[in-house]
């Protein structure tokens, strides 16, 4: 009996069909219903629980409202930011549509804080400089610490206001393909057991990063790449996924980020010497150089041995010379998670903390339309028809090697928009759909079927944990050519010992067990191209920091990583160049040349 016979299934017909509703899904869901097309927009958590939700410190734009600024001066700081992995067009493009994005959300309605004369506060953020690294730019545009929180209610409710249709704690299990080509998706409603199909004529990924394959991150518990994980079940690739994120500031033992703000206000980090050791690694720029350099240098300073605290494992980050009143006006949010998660009163002692992954610079290859892009040797930016992914699900790349603060509020806007706009422009409002194999469902539902009857012994939350370790030890802030050989072959084992998976609770309604292994099954997939990535990449750029390999090499490596994983289980490597190009001749792309803070 075919497994589509045990699952009986719903049919939505579509448009297009946004997977996630954080900030990118909610831009393009937005721009899709407003422009006539009939979206839904399928979401495993209410749309406000989205892990947008948890950014704090703010979003980039050039407004120049504190101080002079140019988007091109913001777009050589991605660019470098990005150690010139960035593909310079995307750039370009964010860069110059931040101005008018960030205009956008506040005639939305966003509640920026204000500046006395009432324009939108803009704070330091690492790395952001004015006149090409000359001196700190204010850019970050923020709602005191809570700018993620913001957004996102307010996009939520602009979808609301055009109608979009959300399909709410509903866990999408595959893409629907047919060739080469995306025509829907099946999802398992979470709140009744059912099983749905979408028909659309665009799939737009904003499924997000896969923070959780590691132990300590600032992400959430539903962190876990989804989207990738389809696109790599559906045999089209991802791109850069070594390329991780630690952020400097994760408070020590828990994890919860500790915005970069807090710096951009005036805070500082020490060591158990109490010296202000940024001073020495980045001369110029101190405590606001970019992530990849402030986690290095807290990591050499633990590793050296003056770290503070009785296990010297952590860092001091210092706000209580701020004025208290700032501190209530500007960090709130940072002051309660610290009181809550490190017992500390930040007008009165430092924060302990210690660089947490946060973020990951690889995805989805897309172009800067969000199209999907499945790139081939003589076309390194084919695109996947009826297939776009946006936000951290993507990678366009406008982040490069290594994301800059602030880069990621704007990258789910520009791009979600730009979603939206390219939607517009190949769909026609209520077209027909092609008919679909019958066969079509059966490899996501075969796959539903064999996790949930599995008869292992092993927990989902054991294999997890062996995963987590292997990703913390193994792809960390610094890695070796032994330390990623034992991390590929420790990570086999994991793979194979969800062989011995144990899913105890059958039952199809809110069943957190089942949710939890698919989940699993698509972590595991994304630390496996990680830890092959990075094997394979022998230098260090932004991020991906070889003590082997210590110096950036543009003659071997200024390429893309691509990986796919075969009908075997097997990890394909290959490689797209990077766009050293611009759009306009507004700006001309930025050469290579040594990252200095
Ligand atoms: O530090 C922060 O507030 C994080 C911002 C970001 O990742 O863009």
């Amino acid at each position: 009996m075919s497994v589509s016979a045990t699952y009986p299934v719903t049919d939505h017909i579509y448009d297009v069909v946004v997977i996630g509703a954080g900030g990118a899904g909610l831009r393009a869901s937005l721009g899709m219903s407003a422009a006539g097309l009939k979206t839904a927009c399928i979401t495993k958590v209410y749309p406000t629980r989205s892990h947008t939700v948890a950014a704090q410190g703010g979003i980039g734009a050039a407004l120049g409202n504190m101080g002079e600024d140019d988007w091109r001066w913001h777009m050589y700081d991605t660019v470098k930011g990005g150690d010139w992995l960035g593909d310079q067009d995307a750039i370009e493009h964010m860069c110059r549509e931040a101005v008018p994005a960030v205009i956008e959300l506040e005639h939305m309605g966003v509640p920026f804080s204000r500046t006395p004369e009432g324009k939108i506060y803009q704070r330091p953020f690492g790395g952001h400089t004015v006149q090409y690294g000359r001196n700190p730019a204010h850019r970050s545009a923020s709602a005191a610490d809570r700018t993620g929180h913001a957004i996102l209610h307010t996009l939520y409710q602009q979808c609301l206001k055009h109608d979009a249709k959300f399909f709410v704690e509903y866990f999408v299990l595959d893409l629907l393909m047919d060739g080469d080509t995306c025509r829907g998706v099946i999802a398992w409603c979470l709140e009744d057991g059912s099983i749905h199909r979408f028909r659309a004529h665009i799939v737009v990924m904003a499924t997000g990063g896969y923070g959780r394959t590691y132990f300590s991150c600032t992400s959430a518990h539903i962190c876990t790449g989804d989207g990738n994980a389809m696109v790599l079940r559906a045999g089209l690739p991802l791109q850069d996924m070594e390329f991780i994120q630690f952020h400097p500031t994760g408070i020590y033992g828990a994890g919860c980020l500790i915005t970069e703000g807090v710096r951009g206000e005036g805070g500082y980090l020490t060591n158990s010497e109490g010296e202000r050791f940024m001073e020495r690694y980045a001369p110029h720029a101190k405590d606001l150089a970019s992530r990849d350099v402030v986690s290095r240098a807290m990591t050499i300073e633990i590793r050296e041995g003056r770290g503070c605290g009785p296990k010297k494992d952590y860092i001091h980050l210092h706000i209580e010379h701020l004025d208290p009143a700032v501190i209530h006006l500007r960090l709130p949010g940072i002051a309660e998670t610290s009181r809550i998660f490190a017992g500390v009163d930040v007008t009165r002692e430092p924060i302990p903390v210690l660089p947490t992954v946060h973020y990951n610079m690889g995805g989805i290859p897309t172009n800067l339309r969000a199209e999907a892009l499945a790139p081939t040797s003589d076309n390194p930016d084919r695109v996947t028809p009826g297939l776009m992914a946006i936000g951290e699900a993507a990678c366009v790349s406008v982040h490069g090697a290594n994301r800059l603060g602030t880069n990621s509020l704007l990258d789910l806007v520009v791009f979600g928009r730009a979603a939206a706009q390219r939607a517009q422009e190949i769909v026609k409002p209520g077209a027909a759909h092609k008919p679909l194999a019958a066969s079509a469902d059966d490899r996501a539902l075969s796959r539903l079927d064999r996790v949930r009857h599995t008869k292992g012994k092993t927990k989902t939350g054991e294999i997890r944990l062996a995963m987590q370790q292997v990703m913390q030890q193994h792809c960390a802030v610094f890695r070796t050519a032994e330390l990623l050989e034992q991390g590929v072959r420790k990570m086999e084992r994991v793979v194979s010992s969800a062989g011995d998976l144990s899913v105890s609770d059958r039952s199809m309604i809110w069943n957190s067990d089942l949710v939890e292994a698919l989940e699993l099954d698509n972590l595991m997939a994304q630390a496996t191209v990680a830890l092959h990535g990075a094997r394979a990449r022998t230098e260090s750029r932004g991020a991906h920091a070889r003590e082997d390999f210590p110096k950036r090499d543009d003659q071997h490596w200024m390429k893309h990583t691509l990986s796919w994983v075969n009908g075997g289980g097997k990890v394909e490597l290959g490689y797209r160049p990077v766009h050293n190009f611009t759009l306009s001749n507004d700006v001309q792309p930025f050469p290579p040349k040594e990252r200095v803070y």
